[in-house]
């Protein structure tokens, strides 16, 4: 990952700065702002309001093709015109969406053969969103105009300040099963595979009389009657991210010939449900990294799932500065039961988001709709208006952000990294498994929450990315490795580091074929230890593992035989199906340790085993916090910006001193934070 990254162009006059802010600008502070759904008194309303909240970014345009080329002739352009005039005559600098995330009907109604398929082969038509298909040619040139249109027409508009590439690349067209898909898909195994005797050894076909002799025959893994074959599944999930990329690129393209200087981003959903992208292979193509979060109200957790999501993202950006471009104000309305947010929770998240490394706090969207699908999703100003709690928060926030602005462009240094990594999320949750149960981030959230307990900071890093500098890495499920995967943690541990291994790791090599001589494959020579079986645990089983330092245990989900070749035991089971085996083990590799969990831990295992692997590294907190105060450090040249972030109903507190830069106050330590 090689992203050189460039930040907003702020414009002359940008509303909200201060002259303390920090190498960023100002915080960014805004949201998706949809003039098309009021009429235009509303827009004076709209940047009055922006003003007073202390908004000065709003993304624009993101819905807007229907309006901006209402038939495939006709361009109208004045009323946007109006509205980026409007924003800039107020100071708000605009994120300027390309506009082709929701094709218009007309061009739907006229090519058909453009639309998604789902992989029961349903056709998935206009009426909603993003009704398109990646691999349709007819969509890339119609999109690809208008891409050329706005490029040309607001290149030298002031108020432009980034470019938004379409919206949540892939959010319901990640995976499509249409003809034009079959086509694409065959180009790029051509592509990867040159011939057909590789393809096929690549993809095993000789099991169940799958050979292929032309590569027409070959499809997409539309349904079948049984398991479709797994190189196909996981081939297929590449190339719909690569596909999405494409798209990506032709725009970037466009965009970079008008405007070279104009930064580019796209909005990617790094959030727990959504594993459609593989977002590591994105962020070449792209000036500044930017995420859309939102929280879902049954996970009690979720706070710890946006810490997550957040150091994600900041380790997509290469540990720069990232935007929050859309999160929700109070309740989203695609949730079953669609809570509200207290409104110390809006700033609980916002903030949160800021002390992980964002530079930008923003939302979906600034007026809630009065019609259309979203219109019970919240926003920066509700449906009822300023007389409301809501927007009270929202002005709060505005002027909590440009008291932070000094801390912009600054970052947040880890030495814990958590390998990440989307063709393994797919490739561990595919159907065929030793086990149904095993869920790749939940496994991996947990190993984070331990971290995030302890107030350690935590990179989250893309497969191949530079382990240098860090003293601990873990490898929650890498269950798909490349040779140079293995060889890099091999290297990591023996030049002193710790890397912690967990079940169902290094068992198949990039083609999803098994690792063989025994488990944990690729990883067997690295940990010390072979099995040679999975002994998964049906749904409630628990085991008990038993350490001389880590004490008692339970394990769920997995279990094996596992038996050292030079590690030793640090704990073992001591019942289930493993019983009398080595539960957990660690091997002396160079000046390094390479420590394997065989099972998934409870938070109170997980927890010890991280302390172990933390005190064997020398890596604590930075600094100390009654337990449930979220602690994270952010650094320029000369400052530490402490962020001390309170989850529990009552007061709690964090061992530092300085000045509190939401109210001005010097305070000595601990410095108390109220529930
Ligand atoms: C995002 C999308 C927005 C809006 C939002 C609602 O997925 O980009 O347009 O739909 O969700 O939560």
């Amino acid at each position: 990952m090689q992203m050189t990254q460039r930040w907003i162009r702020w414009p002359a006059g940008t509303h909200n700065r201060t002259p303390t802010e920090g190498r960023n600008g100002p915080i960014a502070f805004g949201g998706d702002y949809n003039p098309e759904q009021w009429s235009e008194d509303v827009w004076q309303d709209d940047v009055r309001l922006m003003q007073e909240a202390g908004v000065n970014l709003v993304t624009v345009g993101v819905f807007s093709w229907a309006r901006l080329q209402p038939t495939p002739d006709t361009w109208e352009f004045e009323w946007l015109d109006r509205v980026l005039d409007l924003l800039h005559e107020h100071g708000i600098a605009v994120d300027l969406a390309t506009a082709t995330a929701s094709p218009p009907a007309w061009l739907t109604t006229a090519h058909p053969e453009m639309l998604p398929v789902d992989r029961l082969g349903t056709v998935l038509h206009q009426g909603g969103r993003q009704a398109w298909s990646p691999s349709s040619v007819v969509y890339r040139e119609h999109s690809l105009r208008l891409v050329e249109k706005m490029a040309e027409r607001y290149a030298s508009h002031p108020a432009l300040s980034m470019w938004h590439v379409s919206n949540e690349l892939g959010c319901h067209n990640g995976r499509c099963y249409s003809e034009l898909s079959a086509q694409g898909f065959r180009r790029w195994l051509r592509e990867r595979y040159t011939d057909l005797d590789t393809f096929n050894r690549a993809w095993a076909t000789d099991f169940w009389s799958q050979h292929y002799g032309t590569w027409e025959e070959i499809e997409p893994p539309r349904i079948a009657p049984s398991f479709s074959n797994p190189t196909q599944q996981l081939d297929f999930a590449r190339f719909s991210s690569d596909a999405l990329r494409d798209q990506l690129r032709a725009e970037v393209e466009v965009l970079r010939r008008h405007t070279p200087d104009v930064p580019i981003t796209t909005n990617f959903m790094v959030m727990g449900h959504f594993k459609e992208v593989d977002y590591g292979t994105w962020v070449d193509d792209l000036d500044l990294v930017s995420n859309d979060h939102y929280m879902m109200a049954h996970d009690p957790e979720a706070h710890v799932e946006l810490a997550f999501s957040a150091d994600h993202t900041r380790g997509l950006a290469g540990g720069q500065p990232w935007m929050l471009l859309e999160s929700s104000t109070s309740a989203v309305s695609w949730q079953p039961v669609n809570t509200a947010k207290p409104v110390s929770q809006l700033r609980r998240n916002s903030l949160t988001h800021v002390a992980r490394g964002a530079d930008a706090v923003c939302f979906f969207q600034w007026r809630a709709s009065a019609a259309g699908a979203e219109k019970y999703h919240s926003a920066m100003l509700p449906h009822a208006g300023t007389d409301s709690e809501l927007w009270r928060s929202v002005v709060e926030l505005g002027a909590d952000l440009q008291r932070l602005a000094e801390v912009s462009g600054s970052t947040v240094d880890s030495s814990v990294a958590i390998i990440v990594d989307y063709e393994n999320w797919w490739a561990a949750e595919l159907d065929a498994h030793p086990s149904s149960l095993l869920a790749y981030r939940r496994t991996a959230e947990g190993w984070y929450r331990s971290l995030w307990d302890a107030n350690i900071p935590v990179d989250i890093v893309p497969r191949g990315a530079d382990l240098t500098g860090y003293r601990v890495v873990l490898a929650p499920m890498l269950y798909l490795v490349r040779d140079a995967d293995v060889a890099a943690l091999d290297s990591f541990t023996r030049a002193g580091g710790q890397v912690l291994v967990t079940y169902f790791s290094g068992i198949a090599d990039e083609n999803d074929h098994i690792r063989l001589g025994g488990y944990p494959g690729a990883f067997r020579d690295l940990l010390g230890v072979r099995s040679d079986e999975f002994r998964p645990l049906l749904g409630e089983q628990q085991v008990a593992l038993e350490g001389a330092s880590l004490g008692a245990l339970t394990g769920t989900l997995w279990s094996e035989p596992v038996v050292p070749t030079d590690a030793i035991v640090l704990a073992t089971y001591t019942d289930g199906p493993s019983a009398g085996f080595a539960a957990i083990t660690r091997a002396a590799r160079g000046e390094g340790k390479a420590w394997y969990v065989s099972t998934e831990l409870d938070a109170i295992g997980r927890r010890a085993v991280v302390d172990a692997v933390c005190a064997a590294a020398h890596v604590t907190a930075p600094i100390g916090a009654t337990a449930g105060v979220e602690v994270v450090v952010r650094r320029s040249a000369d400052v530490e910006y402490v962020f001390a972030i309170n989850h529990t109903p009552q007061e709690g507190s964090v061992a530092a001193a300085g000045t509190d830069l939401l109210t001005g106050q010097v305070r000595p330590a601990p410095v108390l934070i109220p529930a």
